[in-house]
């Protein structure tokens, strides 16, 4: 890149940089080391919404996962094991 050049952040890319992420094309909500940038990385900007994002997403899972107790897998779906 040279000076005055346009630049284009691709964070969808930065979150499955495999030099970061193990196996950065799994869904994997247990991930715990987590050096995502969904958000931003901070440095000069970050997302000013995240801490209000972060909260919306956990109410949401909160008040979602347990009305999906009864929802199973019916036939088999890549990648996932089966349900009994
Ligand atoms: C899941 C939800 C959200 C995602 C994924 C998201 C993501 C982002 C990203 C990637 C940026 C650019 C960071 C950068 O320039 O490096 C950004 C900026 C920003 N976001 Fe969000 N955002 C979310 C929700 C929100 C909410 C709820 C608000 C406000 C209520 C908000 C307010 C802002 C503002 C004001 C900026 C500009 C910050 C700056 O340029 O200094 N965002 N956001």
């Amino acid at each position: 890149m040279k000076e005055g050049d346009k630049v284009v952040m691709w964070f969808a890319s930065g979150n499955r940089d495999e030099e970061v992420f193990g196996n950065p094309y799994d869904f994997d909500v247990t991930r715990r080391d987590n050096d995502h940038v969904t958000f931003g990385k901070g440095s000069p900007h970050l997302c000013l919404g995240n801490l209000l994002a972060r909260t919306e997403i956990r109410i949401m899972f909160e008040e979602l996962i347990p009305r999906l107790a009864g929802v199973k897998l019916t036939g088999d779906v890549p990648g996932c094991a089966p349900t009994s």
